[in-house]
């Protein structure tokens, strides 16, 4: 399945307070599409809006327009419970449901959703979204056991194998690897290059060298002043954004020279 995404003249409020200003892109499908930027300049913002998760805090919305393969996600026949199903997302925290085993983690998208499935469907899933994450044969002889039993790195390979167990068409990652050491970074990194063939992935990261190695596409945000809204300043090829940007202010994030 190949997924993009096109944002149209999208705003991104908190009540009246405008977080994120007039972003027009679009995210190529089975591609990484990394956003960067400084703290605040609406990253995590812009990318709850790539699911509607953004709504869900209280008096915030949107103006403008996200297209998933031409449908607007925010049409009045929408239902955001589907769009969150169509489109994933993995948290900077390893959050794997601490109560639950290891297996029940994997199945607890595909149980909210109601599905039934039966035992062995079950247990295919599990293991085939585990093998996908990277994680299946760290795991595969302890199953029962509890989510929070694993190192913080297999924590978040079991976050996105929760992810991948309901079939998205894309994966959105916000600062995924930040809890993690650089070997369990590495080992998502090369996750993220795998799943790029299956899905359309984004990804939030504060480390350059990760954009640089992971993504296919960079969008630099920026924002001007407190109370200011970010903005996209600079998309393209990571290639470009990294070796030859437009923008002095894309030069000066990337090199690490930002003051
Ligand atoms: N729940 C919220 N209610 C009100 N304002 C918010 C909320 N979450 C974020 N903001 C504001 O929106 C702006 C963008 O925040 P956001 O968290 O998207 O930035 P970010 O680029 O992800 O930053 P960081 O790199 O620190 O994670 C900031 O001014 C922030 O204070
Ligand atoms: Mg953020």
């Amino acid at each position: 399945m190949s997924t993009r995404i096109d944002i149209d003249n999208l705003n991104v409020y908190y009540g009246k307070f405008l977080a994120v200003s007039e972003i027009n892109m679009s995210i190529e499908p089975q591609s990484v599409t990394a956003f960067i930027g400084p703290s605040g300049c609406g990253k995590s913002t812009l990318l709850r809006t790539l699911n509607r998760m953004h709504e869900v805090i209280p008096g915030a919305h949107i103006d403008g327009e996200v297209l998933v393969n031409g449908e607007d996600l925010y049409g009045d026949s929408v239902d955001p419970v589907l769009v969150r199903r169509r489109v994933g997302m993995v948290f900077q925290r390893p959050n794997p449901f601490p109560t639950m085993s290891i297996a029940e983690n994997v199945l607890a998208g595909v149980r909210l959703n109601n599905r039934k499935i039966s035992k062995t469907d079950a247990a295919d899933l599990v293991e085939s979204s585990l093998t996908k994450a990277n994680l299946w044969n760290e795991v595969k002889d302890r199953l029962n056991q509890s989510g929070s039993s694993l190192s913080g790195g297999q924590q978040q390979r079991l976050c996105i194998a929760r992810a991948i167990a309901v079939s998205p068409e894309v994966i959105l990652m916000d600062e995924p690897c930040s809890a993690l050491d650089p070997i369990s970074t590495l080992a998502i990194e090369d996750l993220i290059a795998e799943l790029k063939n299956d899905y359309t992935i984004t990804i939030v990261t504060h480390n350059m060298q990760q954009a640089a190695r992971v993504s296919d596409y960079t969008a630099f945000f920026n924002v001007s002043g407190t109370g200011q809204p970010g903005k996209l300043i600079e998309y393209g090829p990571t290639k470009t954004i990294f070796s030859n940007p437009t923008h002095k202010a894309t030069e000066d994030y990337v090199s690490g020279r930002f003051g």
